[in-house]
């Protein structure tokens, strides 16, 4: 087989892929849920989007847009009331569903509505849907879809490329043998979740060859070896590998940051054992989890702090880069910053901006 049948022709230049103003809609991580407690408000800023988000007495976690519709003050200065968020500026208050409620110069408050976002706790973390109306649910590991879990919050990083170059790093089968001097060949198959779900399963077993190691690992894995990426959004890979008896987890949960930029989050994910010898299996399981998540950090961490991505010739060993690709182009994008739906790369819609009359005034 000469060089040019393994190659693939060149993809034309994605528009959601690799692109700096633009994420998938989706579910993305805001801080650990230990970071808020009852009664608490905090400016947050993800995806370019000002925000404020507070925990009220119902310990529900609530998300609005950063400034106040009055006047423009940062609700980050207000006060939880209850289950409401009071402005600090002129004490307008706003519900759970952004209601304003009450206005206390006011009998009765004018119908005004802030913006909220769908927000929701998993893994330990607050999550904000970047739209209207959640499509998907929350994203999971796969083997732990309906199952309560454990988790221990590992490390918040930083990277100078696109999430999606970060992702991707998971699934580069010859990095694996190049980079982490693995010592086999591994092959994914691909396996759609969802629309915005897609799962890379190692469908490679180990060979039969000499080494007393490979030997030795060989008699815990009875078929293919375990090792799966599970990716939503193009923003969350989950990292499955172990012997057949015993798989660990790790959620990379990254975010497009200012620049083209990442900022993410890694979890370790076992599921909850019960009892006192259940949670101290499960630090040691996690322990484990750590130890392998660092396996596949170490060597990755100088080429995303290096590389500017232009995958101008794929090779067969590339596809399931490419099948990633395709999966990540096929999903709804927003705009960084706006949160607006993206449209071609270069016809952006720009927010028309009213012009202030007199009239929209009252008094
Ligand atoms: S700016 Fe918030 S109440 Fe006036
Ligand atoms: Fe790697």
């Amino acid at each position: 087989m000469n060089l040019n049948s393994q190659t693939f022709s060149s993809i034309r230049k994605p528009k959601n892929f690799n692109n700096p103003e633009r994420f998938i809609e989706g579910w993305y991580w805001v801080i650990p849920s230990q970071n808020l407690r009852v009664g608490e408000v905090k400016p947050v800023t993800i995806l370019g989007r000002e925000l404020v988000i507070y925990r009220g007495k119902d310990k529900r976690v609530v998300t609005y847009d950063a400034y106040c519709p009055h006047m423009g003050a940062h609700l980050a200065e207000g006060k939880v009331e209850g289950n409401a968020l009071r402005c600090f500026f002129h004490r307008w208050k706003f519900d759970a569903e952004g209601m304003c409620i009450d206005i206390p110069c006011l009998d009765t408050p004018p119908s005004l509505k802030l913006q909220t976002w769908p927000t929701a706790e998993k893994y330990g973390m607050i999550w904000v849907w970047t739209g209207e109306i959640p499509q998907q649910p929350l994203p999971f590991v796969p083997e732990f879809e309906q199952k309560e879990c454990d988790v221990a919050i590992h490390s918040a990083f930083m990277m100078n490329c696109h999430p999606n170059v970060v992702m991707i790093n998971a699934i580069d089968a010859q990095h694996l043998n190049a980079v982490h001097k693995l010592p086999l060949e591994i092959i994914f198959q691909r396996q759609e979740l969802n629309d915005n779900a897609i799962i890379f399963n190692n469908t490679t077993p180990f060979k039969e060859e000499n080494c007393f190691l490979l030997k030795l690992i060989r008699l815990f894995y009875k078929n293919a070896i375990t090792y799966s990426v599970c990716y939503w959004y193009g923003s969350i890979g989950i990292v499955t590998l172990g012997p057949d008896f015993f798989h660990v987890h790790t959620m990379f949960a990254v975010r497009l940051h200012e620049g083209g930029k990442t900022e993410g989050q890694i979890l370790l994910i076992t599921k909850k054992r019960k009892g006192i010898f259940g949670w101290l299996s499960n630090r040691i399981v996690l322990w484990l989890t750590k130890i392998a998540g660092k396996f596949f950090l170490m060597g990755d961490i100088k080429i995303v702090q290096t590389i500017k991505f232009d995958l101008k010739t794929p090779i067969k060993a590339d596809q399931s880069i490419m099948q990633f690709i395709n999966h990540v182009e096929k999903q709804q994008s927003l705009m960084w910053g706006t949160w607006q739906e993206g449209r071609s790369r270069d016809v952006e819609s720009k927010p028309k901006r009213e012009r202030w009359q007199d009239t929209m005034s009252n008094d």
